[in-house]
C-alpha cells in the first residue's frame, strides 16, 4: 500500500504543470442548483409561508361566506349573552359540585344522633354515680347530696392546682357531669374512691374531689366539663 502511494506521488511530481491545469475539475457543492425567486415560481410545492410579499404561489382563503351581515352592535350582543350563559352555567356546575362534595363529607344521620345523648335523670338516686358512653369516652353524671355540694363550694380555690370554682362546673348544684378520663395519660378514674370522697387513678395516683378537680398525684388539670343541657326537669342532653 505504502509502494503505491509513492508512486502515484511519483507520477504526478512527473507531469508538467500545464498538463494539470488543463485536466477537467468538477467541484462539488452540497447547495442546490435550483435557488432565488425565478426557482421558486417553477416550483410545484405550495407553501403556505412562501411567497408573501405579491407572489403568485400566495392562496389566502376567503372567509366572505362566514362574515355575518349584522351590524357591530348586533354582533356584541349575541357575543355578550353567549359569555353570560356561558358564565351562569359554569358556576351552577361549580355550585352543585361544591356542594354535592360537602354533602358527602358532613356526618351521616347515624352519626349526628351520636353525637347527642339523652338521659333520664329520674333513674339516677342521690348520692350514686353513672357513667354513660358518649362520643366514644365514658362520662360521669354524679347526683350529689347538700352535704357534697356544701364540700365542694367550701375549698379554696387558690390553694387549687387548676383553680376553678364548684359553680363554674355545674349548672345545677346536684348534678354533676364530667368525661370521665383522667387528665394525666388518659386512664378511667374510679368513683367514690380517693383522699378527697370523688375519684381516684390507680394509674399513677391522682385524686380528684367531690367537684371532678385535681387535688393530688401528677394529673395537671381538673376533669373536664362536656356540653350539656336540661331540656326538661328530669332530663339531661350531652352533646
Ligand atoms: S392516667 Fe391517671 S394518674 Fe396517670
Amino acid at each position: 500500500m505504502a509502494s503505491l502511494t509513492s508512486t502515484s506521488r511519483t507520477l504526478l511530481r512527473a507531469l508538467p504543470r500545464t498538463s494539470l491545469s488543463s485536466l477537467p475539475v468538477r467541484a462539488l457543492s452540497t447547495s442546490s442548483s435550483k435557488c432565488g425567486p425565478g426557482a421558486a415560481d417553477t416550483s410545484s410545492f405550495d407553501s403556505p409561508f412562501r411567497g408573501f410579499g405579491g407572489s403568485k404561489t400566495a392562496k389566502i382563503p376567503d372567509f366572505s361566506h362566514y362574515k355575518s351581515n349584522k351590524s357591530q352592535t348586533s354582533n356584541q350582543m349575541f357575543q355578550y349573552f353567549m359569555v353570560g350563559t356561558m358564565g351562569a352555567l359554569t358556576a351552577a356546575g361549580a355550585k352543585n359540585t361544591v356542594q354535592d362534595f360537602l354533602v358527602n363529607m358532613s356526618a351521616s344521620a347515624d352519626v349526628l344522633a351520636m353525637a347527642k345523648v339523652e338521659v333520664d335523670l329520674s333513674a339516677i338516686p342521690e348520692g350514686k354515680n353513672v357513667i354513660i358512653k358518649w362520643r366514644g369516652k365514658p362520662v360521669f353524671i354524679r347526683h350529689r347530696t347538700p352535704d357534697e355540694i356544701k364540700e365542694a363550694e367550701s375549698v379554696k380555690v387558690e390553694s387549687l392546682r387548676d383553680p376553678q370554682k364548684d359553680e363554674d362546673r355545674v349548672k345545677k348544684p346536684e348534678w354533676l357531669v364530667m368525661i370521665g378520663v383522667c387528665t394525666h395519660l388518659g386512664c378511667v378514674p374510679i368513683g367514690e374512691a380517693g383522699d378527697f370522697g370523688g375519684w381516684f387513678c390507680p394509674c399513677h395516683g391522682s385524686h380528684y374531689d367531690i367537684s371532678g378537680r385535681i387535688r393530688k398525684g401528677p394529673a395537671p388539670l381538673n376533669l373536664e366539663i362536656p356540653e350539656y343541657d336540661f331540656p326538661e326537669e328530669t332530663s339531661l342532653v350531652i352533646g
